[in-house]
């Protein structure tokens, strides 16, 4: 790896300034001053020293969990069981979320250790847009899927959605969907109520945003599953409680934002 690089992904600065560290010879190799930022080192190998003091080399990890409902987005909670222990004690070793899943919702979550990438995804003026599949109690007529298209109030009415993109996958009573439902562990006592199903895609993060969107055009939510951030998707081989690393292609998708 490049000596830059390793010092800026080791949190020495950015790339512009730890180049500038090394040029003004306050980093050393091997106990050997070295002013050239595009030499390769081996971070397993060779000992770096910023000003002084060994720059330990902490890998980036970026993996994609198929989080499962029940379990809180934290790093720790007395009371529920969270995401976390879903990884291994080798894996989880200073790893945390990129934003947060609600205790019932399920599906694509973000867990990394590289605190710019967080930043990046998290940042609200970067708009990443966030997909989720639903079903719902109630039915969404064009007037409804209008409304959340261009921006609806939630939060006491006080605060204007940026538009969402909306697509309807099916809707009817809850007894013509009965068996599929129940393996989502939803279960109605009034088989006759309106369900609908879709899918959401929003450009913001507020909390419980699409549970509140849907409630300001009156349906209620019974089942929510994140299914892609940006261009990059759930994989569908990813049984629930399930993670892996992002590949390049996503990497590099994530990153462009
Ligand atoms: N919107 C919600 O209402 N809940 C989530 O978990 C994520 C988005």
């Amino acid at each position: 790896m490049r000596l830059d690089k390793f010092l800026a992904q080791s949190s020495i600065g950015k790339r512009k300034e730890v180049r500038i560290y090394i040029k003004e010879g306050k980093v050393r190799v091997n106990e050997k001053v070295v002013t050239v930022p595009a030499i390769n080192i081996d971070e397993k190998i060779d000992k770096i020293e910023y000003l002084n003091n060994v720059v330990e080399y902490s890998e980036k990890v970026y993996y994609m969990f198929n989080k499962p409902s029940g379990c809180i987005t934290a790093k720790i909670d007395k009371e529920h069981k969270t995401v976390f222990e879903f990884l291994s004690e080798e894996d989880k070793k200073g790893m945390f979320h990129v934003g947060r899943l609600d205790k019932d919702t399920e599906g694509l979550l973000l867990l990394t250790n590289d605190g710019d990438f967080e930043h990046k995804l998290m940042h609200p003026e970067n708009h990443v847009c966030k997909t989720y599949f639903f079903w719902a109690l109630g039915s969404l007529s064009n007037e409804d899927i209008k409304s959340l298209e261009n921006g609806v109030n939630i939060i006491k009415g006080r605060v204007l959605t940026r538009p969402a993109k909306m697509k309807i996958h099916d809707y009817g009573l809850f007894k013509d969907f009965e068996d599929e439902l129940k393996k989502l562990n939803i279960n109605l006592k009034n088989c006759n109520q309106s369900v609908v199903s879709g899918y959401i895609t929003i450009s913001e993060g507020r909390k419980h945003q699409v549970k509140r969107m849907l409630k300001a055009v009156g349906c209620n939510i019974l089942y929510l599953k994140r299914i892609a951030i940006g261009e990059v998707m759930l994989d569908t081989k990813l049984n629930l409680g399930e993670y892996r690393h992002l590949t390049e292609k996503e990497l590099q998708s994530l990153f462009s934002i």
